[in-house]
């Protein structure tokens, strides 16, 4: 009997994990009536269907070999296009399913059981999940309004941790919106080359800026970085296709682990990708609609964050990127036993606690602007002022608020 358990368990890898709780989240705040500032996904009123239409039929009818197997590296057009984007050389370019796999094959090829990878706390659910499939121990470091504390990682290498990887996301930090100071890239960078471990720059948002400045990225400032991007959110996620520029010495490993795992990067979309990055004026054109589009929608809802709740909420300021992240400033609230009570009164967020590597988060919430109507950002923020002003007592009236585990895209 034991034996036979044993044998039908899911492996220890798979029991490393526990499920993305914003996908559960995200099941309850569609149904109807409730204003969803849970999301993470893309404004798809932004999607380019008929560029990507023309790029589709384009590709079907003049490139059969779409239709075929390809290389595990990817598409070498697309390679090209990645490359000269990034400085980097054709041979460290690899094209994946979306950024996502890209962190699951740097984890895969970089880490064994028990690695050390820092990475900031509260942090990005897929990278949480992808480093502890592959063992990786994760260890925690704050973070503040200049992005992950480089300082704290120093102070705990020279207590002695010795990091395999450093996980990031310079601009725009899901959750917390957070950009990198450029002193601390240089620091970090002087650290890695120092202590020998990697960083991996995960950088989906990083041209949706609509204001401040960017850091410079990590690999102009060392070799020891695995640069990670898609085009989820510049142009849209169905396609899935992303890559990663890695060290010339790493990039044949991630390659032979790919071919393992998939083969490759479906063919037709890399091809329609391409199409769709190189069409002349297109991809610029679009980028400055799509900031322009967050930017209002991010103004909307900080004002009527504002308006609604003042000094009781903290809201920092968002540069970029899809997300708001939010304080609240009353004793007693917990984000995370709320949330039932605000998808009674008419809208969802992501609590806090739904992006713990290690602390609990139980004063913040994410709040996406992405996706809803300026009047529904309007509308959202009204209905969650009632809810936190009201918050200790409602929790109090209904003492038996489940804590639905907190929950994603992402
Ligand atoms: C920080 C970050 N990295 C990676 C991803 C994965 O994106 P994709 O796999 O669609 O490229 C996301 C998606 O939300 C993200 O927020």
């Amino acid at each position: 009997m034991d034996q036979l358990s044993a044998t039908t368990a899911p492996s220890g890898a798979a029991r490393r994990i526990t499920s993305s709780a914003i996908r559960e989240l995200l099941a309850v705040a569609d149904r109807p009536g409730v204003i969803s500032l849970a999301g993470g996904l893309p404004s798809a009123l932004h999607f380019p269907t008929e560029e990507a239409s023309e790029a589709i039929d384009d590709v079907l009818r003049n490139d059969r070999g779409a239709l075929q197997y390809s290389s595990t590296e990817g598409d070498p057009g697309l390679r090209e296009w990645v490359a000269a984007r990034h400085g980097a050389r054709m041979e460290q370019v690899l094209i994946t399913h979306g950024s996502q796999q890209a962190l699951d094959l740097v984890a895969r090829v970089t880490l064994d059981v028990d690695d050390p990878v820092a990475l900031a706390d509260p942090g990005y659910i897929g990278a949480i999940q992808a480093m502890r499939l592959s063992g990786g121990r994760l260890v925690a470091l704050p973070t503040d309004d200049h992005g992950l504390s480089v300082e704290t990682l120093e102070e705990q290498i020279g207590a002695g941790l010795r990091p395999r990887l450093v996980y990031l996301v310079p601009n725009f930090h899901n959750p917390t919106g957070a950009t990198l100071s450029a002193a601390r890239a240089r620091r970090l960078a002087q650290l890695a080359d120092q202590q020998g471990f990697l960083i991996v720059e995960d950088n989906p948002y990083g041209e949706i800026r609509f204001s401040g400045t960017a850091p410079p990225s990590l690999s102009t400032l060392t070799d020891n970085v695995v640069t990670v991007g898609t085009i989820s959110k510049t142009l849209f996620p169905g396609l899935r296709v992303g890559w990663i520029v890695a060290p010339v010495w790493l990039a044949p490993s991630l390659a032979l682990v790919k071919q393992a795992v998939d083969l490759h990067t479906a063919t037709l979309t890399q091809k329609v990708a391409l199409r769709l990055l190189t069409r002349p004026g297109f991809l610029r054109d679009h980028l400055t609609v799509l900031r322009s589009h967050y930017s209002s929608q991010a103004r909307i809802l900080t004002e009527a964050l504002a308006t609604e709740l003042g000094e009781s909420l903290h809201v920092a300021p968002a540069e970029g990127g899809m997300f708001l992240w939010a304080r609240v400033r009353l004793p007693d609230i917990d984000t995370q036993a709320l949330l039932d009570v605000a998808i009674d009164h008419g809208v969802a967020y992501v609590p806090g606690s739904a992006f713990s590597v290690s602390a609990a988060h139980r004063s913040h919430l994410r709040l996406s602007y992405a996706t809803v109507s300026p009047a529904e950002l309007v509308e959202g923020a009204r209905r969650l002022a009632g809810v936190i002003l009201d918050g200790p007592e409602r929790s109090r009236r209904r003492p038996g608020v489940s804590t639905r585990p907190a929950a994603t895209s992402r």
